[in-house]
């Protein structure tokens, strides 16, 4: 895929259009379409503040893009890096085109479909997890690097520029940093001394939110890869050193997993609601499809005229039945035949609805019951839209907080652990209490089911992107989000919203602690739900719009966490 052509970016635009009205041209339709203001949400102060650095410096969307990942990469290590992957969702103003860059991580060859299994048959929860054996090869510089050169307008070395200068500078720990690290990652990033080194201090333990933590070895790292683009880490001395310590550790990668690595570019899924058209994740996310098949069985109900009690009740079933779907027929594409037309038609939806009470719940019981285990993950979603209406709905991972929390001496990150985003064995639940079977199994080179689903909306009025981390509640988030938008609620709204989800087993609504009163809780009990109020709240939503009526642009970033940023300039 070639350059696009030169497009507009907030600094070109004005000498531009200077020199159109000087020359008594009128603008080319794509620049006077675009909304002139750019917004950018993401997880972190200084994320959101370096995208707007890269437009500001002659930048699209997706170079901005580019910028935001990577210092995600330095300052948000529990939730994605450069050890780790993700999707990258684009959509270009100039022609319309939409693509998904798909940087999942994928399966090192040597890795088989019982490699988590003990000796009894059981899974070995700890291996799934925690270590090398956990991590699969990591996509993130490469899509960067992809997206960069096909997309953006600014070298790579440029956008890195920001992540290589905090890495070396340092940034201040904050209180969800903290917090994970104390809660989730501590034991086990003490078993490595390279993770220890570079989060903890010197007397192992947690450093105080404000003290300032330096990545000098990231900073070594991230620069290689700007002097000598992608291939320093995936077939130079990065991936020697890579491969060493991984091996060195009890891991399984080598050399040719790294070089055989490939983005895959992913037409996304299409899909209507409300009067808009939806893009979405494709395989192997099954968010898009999931969010699919429940847009398509709710589009029956006037849902924002129903009582709170009623409109959960079918939003919960549209909940089970698309979770059911993936845990049957959703994996990587290239690997299983995933059945995406039937399973986004509108027809197969109507017949899932044909099988809904309007006052009772359908028991799950059709798969053996499991427990979700308590919620431990991150993630991390921005969204991104540029004067000139190019939109990034970005999701990036490392899987649980902080990945498996080994770091190979020398390199400053943590890799990922989403091996265990595979089914480990049918049935069995993972870190999510998500099942699979067959389409989702262990294999050489397969990528890893996601429920990672960034996704744009776009309508004649109205453009919106949306995201964020949970794990399997991603999905449900972004649905209550999309549902939140198309009753005309803006970003700010989207990302506040109380959430529920129902995942199909366990069988079960769960909730954030103030998402129904204790009557509503009431009523869907007696519909024959259980409905299970968690401690904590979850996600951490990103989402922008830009008000094509109005000319409004605006941004939400979600308040459950405090580093998070939505800018618009
Ligand atoms: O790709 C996935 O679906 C998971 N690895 C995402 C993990 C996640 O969102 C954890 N956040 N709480």
């Amino acid at each position: 895929m070639g350059k696009i052509p030169q497009a507009d970016g907030p600094g070109g635009r004005v000498i531009r259009l200077f020199c159109l009205v000087a020359a008594g041209f009128l603008l080319p339709a794509a620049a006077a379409e675009g909304p002139g203001k750019a917004a950018i949400a993401s997880a972190h102060y200084l994320a959101t503040e370096a995208g707007h650095e890269i437009l500001a410096a002659g930048g699209n969307a997706f170079d901005a893009a580019v910028a935001v990942s990577a210092v995600l990469a330095v300052v948000e290590q529990t939730s994605s890096g450069i050890g780790g992957g993700g999707f990258w969702l684009l959509h270009r103003a100039s022609d319309g085109m939409e693509v998904m860059v798909d940087g999942r991580e994928q399966a090192p060859a040597a890795a088989h479909k019982d490699m988590f299994l003990n000796e009894d048959g059981s899974v070995n929860r700890d291996l799934a997890v925690n270590g090398p054996l956990a991590a699969a090869i990591p996509g993130e510089v490469a899509g960067l690097a992809h997206i960069a050169g096909n997309y953006g307008r600014l070298p790579l070395a440029r956008s890195l520029q920001p992540a290589i200068r905090i890495a070396r500078e340092g940034f201040p720990v904050y209180e969800k940093f903290h917090w994970i690290l104390s809660n989730w990652a501590y034991d086990n990033i003490l078993r490595w001394p390279a993770a220890r080194e570079a989060f903890l201090l010197e007397d192992g333990s947690v450093p105080p939110i404000g003290h300032v933590i330096r990545l000098p070895d990231l900073a070594g790292v991230l620069q290689q890869i700007a002097d000598q683009g992608p291939d320093a880490f995936y077939r130079g001395d990065i991936a020697q050193r890579l491969v060493e310590g991984v091996r060195q550790a009890g891991g399984i990668w080598t050399m040719e997993d790294l070089a055989s690595y490939e983005i895959k570019e992913r037409q996304p899924i299409y899909t209507e609601f409300g009067g808009y058209e939806l893009v979405t994740a494709a395989p192997p996310s099954s968010g898009g499809i999931a969010i699919a098949t429940m847009l398509n069985i709710l589009e029956a109900w006037p849902l924002a005229e129903l009582d709170r009690v009623q409109r959960t009740h079918y939003i919960a079933e549209a909940m089970r039945r698309a979770f059911r779907d993936r845990a049957l027929f959703l994996g990587d594409p290239d690997f299983y035949e995933v059945p995406v037309e039937r399973l986004t038609s509108q027809f197969y939806a109507d017949g899932l609805r044909a099988s809904i009470h309007p006052g009772r719940a359908t028991p799950s019981d059709m798969l053996p019951g499991n427990d979700a285990g308590p919620e431990r993950g991150d993630t991390t979603h921005f969204s991104v839209l540029d004067a000139d209406g190019n939109v990034v709905a970005a999701t990036l991972t490392v899987n649980l907080g902080f990945g498996n929390r080994f770091m190979v001496p020398g390199t400053g990150f943590v890799l990922n652990n989403e091996m265990d985003d595979f089914s480990a064995k049918p049935g069995e639940p993972n870190a999510f209490g998500l099942i699979g079977f067959v389409a989702n199994e262990i294999q050489p080179h397969k990528r890893p089911l996601s429920s990672m689903s960034p996704t744009i909306i776009k309508g004649e009025d109205r453009l919106g992107a949306l995201g964020t981390p949970g794990g399997s509640r991603i999905i449900t988030m972004v649905l209550l989000g999309i549902l939140d938008f198309m009753e005309g609620n803006d970003a700010e709204s989207w990302v506040s919203l109380p959430r529920f989800h129902h995942q199909y087993v366990p069988d079960r609504i769960s909730a954030e602690p103030d998402a129904f009163t204790a009557e509503e809780i009431a009523a869907l009990e007696a519909m024959g739900h259980t409905v299970e109020v968690r401690e904590h709240a979850w996600g951490n939503m990103h989402g922008v719009l830009w008000n094509r009526e109005s000319g409004e642009v605006t941004a939400g970033s979600d308040p459950r966490s405090d580093a998070g940023r939505a800018i618009v300039r």
